[in-house]
Order: C-alpha cells, then sequence, then structure tokens
C-alpha cells in the first residue's frame, strides 16, 4: 500500500518537548495550549489541570493540533491541593483529585466549553454539583493473580489497592477482604474482573464476577451469594441483579435526577422508559404519570424492572427487545413522554430519524457521554428542540458528567 503524505510538515513526527500555558479545558479534562503559530494543542495530565497553569508536555504534531501528555508543572494553580488518594497519579479511575473541593467548578468549565461549541444556542442551562458525600456504590477491581487494583492510567497493567477514597466506605474496607479471599484461593483466583457493590443505604456489600456469580460479604467472609441489590429512594425501593447496571454514585444519581425531573414538572398519561434498566426512570416519576413503558434489552434487568414496578403497583409494560427494533413509527400521544437513557455512544442515526417522526410531546434525553448527547440533540433536530438542559456531576472526581435534555416538538412555522 502506499504511504500517505502528510499534509503538514510536522504530522508523525517523534514526540517533542513542549512548554506554555493551559489556555482553557476542554470536554474530557483536555487541557487547550497553543503554539506561536497559532496551532491548537490538546494536554492530558494525570490530575487536573486549571487554566493558567504553565506546564512541561511531550506533544505529538498531527496535520493541524498537536497532542500530548503534562509531564510536570512550571507554575501551577494556588488551588491545588495534595491528592487524598495514594494512587491517583498512576490510577485510571479519577483525573480530579488534585483539583480538591474546585474539581466541580473544572468541570463546569469543560460543560461550557462542548455547550459553547456544540450547543451555542443553549445559553441557559442548569449545572448540578456533586455534594461532598457522593461516593462511588459500584466499582470495579482486577485481579492479576497476585495483585488486586483498578486499571492503571491508559494501560491494563495494574495498580494495586488496599482501599479506594472514593467509594463508598463499605466498598472501600472490603478491598482488603477481597483480595486476602483471592489470595487465599476462598474465592475464584484465575485472573479476571471483579466488581464491589453496595445498595443504599450502603452496608451490604456484594462481589461478583462476568458470569453471573455473586457473594455477599460476612463477617467471616464471602457467602455464594443469590441476593440482589436494594437501592431505597423516597419510600421506593429497587432492586437488580448483584453485577448488574445501576448508577454508580447511586443515592446520589436518584436524588439529582429526581430533582431535575421535578423541576421540569414532567407528568402525563404514558412514560416510554427505553433504555429503561430495572425502572430506575419510571420509579422516579411514578406519581408523575399513568402508564409506563419500559424497554431495556438485558432480560435480567427487565425481569428485575418488571418485579421493582410491580412491587409499586404500578401499570406497567415491560420488554426485553432492543429498543430501536422495537420503537413504532409515530409513537405516542401529545400528553406522553418518550424517555432515552442509551450507552454511552448515544443513539444510532436510524433511531434519531425514527424519533422524529414520533408524536409524543416531549423526549427526555440522558447521556453519560456529552459530546454523544449534544450530537443527538442536533440529530433529533429540527423536528425536536432542546428546551431545558441541566448536567448533572454524577461522577465526581473524574472528567465525566451525565446530561439531561427536554426536548419538545417545534411547532410548525
Ligand atoms: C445508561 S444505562 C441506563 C439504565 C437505566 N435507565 C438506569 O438509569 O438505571 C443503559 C441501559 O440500556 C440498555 N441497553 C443497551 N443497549 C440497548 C438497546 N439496544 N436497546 C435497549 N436497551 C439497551 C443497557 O442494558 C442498560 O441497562
Amino acid at each position: 500500500m502506499k504511504e500517505r503524505k502528510s499534509v503538514y510538515p510536522g504530522s508523525a513526527t517523534p514526540k517533542v518537548k513542549w512548554i506554555g500555558k493551559i489556555e482553557r479545558l476542554a470536554w474530557g479534562g483536555l487541557g487547550v495550549g497553543r503554539e506561536a503559530d497559532g496551532r491548537l494543542l490538546l494536554l492530558s495530565a494525570p490530575l487536573a489541570l486549571f487554566p493558567g497553569e504553565e506546564v512541561e508536555a511531550e506533544v505529538r504534531w498531527k496535520a493541524r493540533h498537536g497532542e500530548g501528555e503534562v509531564l510536570r508543572w512550571l507554575v501551577s494553580d494556588p488551588r491545588r491541593r495534595p491528592a487524598g488518594c495514594p494512587v491517583a497519579r498512576l490510577c485510571g479511575g479519577c483525573e480530579l483529585w488534585e483539583a480538591g473541593t474546585h474539581a466541580t467548578a473544572l468541570k463546569r468549565l469543560m460543560v461550557e466549553d462542548l455547550l459553547r461549541r456544540q450547543l451555542p444556542k443553549m445559553e441557559t442551562w442548569e449545572w448540578k454539583p456533586a455534594p461532598a458525600e457522593a461516593r462511588r456504590h459500584r466499582i470495579q477491581l482486577h485481579w492479576a493473580g497476585r495483585q488486586l487494583g483498578f486499571h492503571r492510567r491508559r494501560s491494563h497493567s495494574i495498580v494495586p489497592v488496599s482501599r479506594c477514597p472514593a467509594a463508598d466506605q463499605a466498598l472501600s474496607n472490603a478491598i482488603p477482604r477481597l483480595a486476602e479471599a483471592l489470595e487465599g484461593g476462598a474465592l475464584p483466583s484465575r485472573p479476571q474482573r471483579w466488581e464491589l457493590a453496595t445498595g443504599t443505604p450502603a452496608g451490604e456489600v456484594f462481589a461478583s464476577l462476568e458470569d453471573g456469580r455473586a457473594w455477599r460479604l460476612e463477617p467471616d467472609g464471602w457467602h455464594v451469594s443469590q441476593d440482589s441489590v436494594l437501592h431505597t429512594h423516597r419510600g421506593a425501593v429497587l432492586r437488580h441483579r448483584v453485577g448488574g447496571f445501576f448508577q454508580v454514585c447511586a443515592p446520589w444519581a436518584m436524588d439529582a435526577f429526581g430533582q431535575v425531573l421535578e423541576a421540569w414538572d414532567l407528568r402525563g398519561i404514558t412514560l416510554f422508559d427505553l433504555y429503561g434498566g430495572v425502572g430506575l426512570f419510571s420509579v422516579l416519576l411514578r406519581e408523575r404519570f399513568q402508564r409506563f413503558v419500559l424497554v431495556e434489552s438485558e432480560p435480567n434487568a427487565v425481569a428485575w424492572a418488571r418485579k421493582n414496578l410491580e412491587h409499586l403497583g404500578l401499570s406497567a409494560e415491560c420488554h426485553a427487545v432492543d429498543a430501536a427494533d422495537w420503537m413504532p413509527d409515530g409513537l405516542g400521544e401529545p400528553g406522553d413522554t418518550i424517555l432515552l437513557d442509551p450507552p454511552r455512544v448515544g443513539l444510532a442515526p436510524a433511531f434519531s430519524d425514527k424519533l422524529k417522526r414520533a408524536k409524543a410531546g416531549n423526549l427526555v434525553l440522558v447521556g453519560c457521554d456529552g459530546a454523544a448527547f449534544c450530537r443527538d440533540v442536533q440529530r433529533l433536530a429540527p423536528e425536536w428542540h432542546l428546551e431545558h438542559l441541566a448536567v448533572l456531576d454524577l461522577f465526581p472526581l473524574t472528567a465525566h458528567a451525565e446530561f439531561v435534555g427536554l426536548l419538545r416538538p417545534t411547532p410548525a412555522p
């Protein structure tokens, strides 16, 4: 095959040192720098970057921009604090430790940058910072045969850990118990991924493997378990399979979503809860709709959704099927809402086209990748326009955020 000639003489060059200032923060926690000739640089760092900081980076120039990694800070922001985690520089789990209490303000800057570029008409939006006590109720650890830990940043090698300050205390305390059981052969010791999870309120701790096997932590060790993880929220109970999907910072996520949906006063006849998991949004909106149709591709989650919604006495049908395949053309009536909470990649183009022909009066789009969310809002236009937007810091200490938008049909001109 003929080798492609580079358009820019400096592209595909070896890595070079670069010294300069972080101008602003872009989506994903990248720092934006600028070369003297105006070319932009996107810089990643093991820890938070503050605009205005001066750094030395290792950069590779591409056709029109550079990409690199910060090696050291020459002038650091006075708000920078020592990380509250001994492996913060190595572990791939959290990027914003050294920003301390300013982490949420930095994340807001990233969101502002994304929205300015992708949804410039959306001048007003709500930002919900995470409360200081928000912690992860689900963590994924890797057992490498001798060590238990998290993946090293941008690598599959292991950073051994004996605690995790970003996780709920009950989970953090369970890490050495899991390591002990793996080392001693009390749990399957083949190298693989483990999930530790707890419910709300935190207390019971479960360990699970991807094949579905689960154990519950008791004072005398791990016991095989068929139990489910239980979450409570304002009088409602939600259960899911151990190892099944649920919001990472469960109590804070339930509060934050609940507050946003309540403020929008979303109500009506039927809620179509697409990508519905075990029924979180149907449960949060249980007093605001008369009927619930939940669509979710994972059969086990659907089985739990059925039980969760039945337990609350809701009139609900739950379908274990691909959401795009299930959705009929022209779905809904003006009194109905279609709520979509797809995985990180967002909506497929053909599904967005189908949604443009829906007859429901509201569409709520939830997305954990801001870039995919903005793209989907753009794709749904002009038939749907974004009326309200809330961005929730559901993933404290990371550069991730949850986007929730209320879209309404655009009136005919
Ligand atoms: C981001 S989670 C949201 C779950 C739920 N709304 C919640 O907040 O707990 C996305 C869900 O979509 C489901 N899913 C993935 N692909 C799907 C598809 N093509 N059709 C329907 N559901 C799908 C996943 O199993 C997962 O439960």
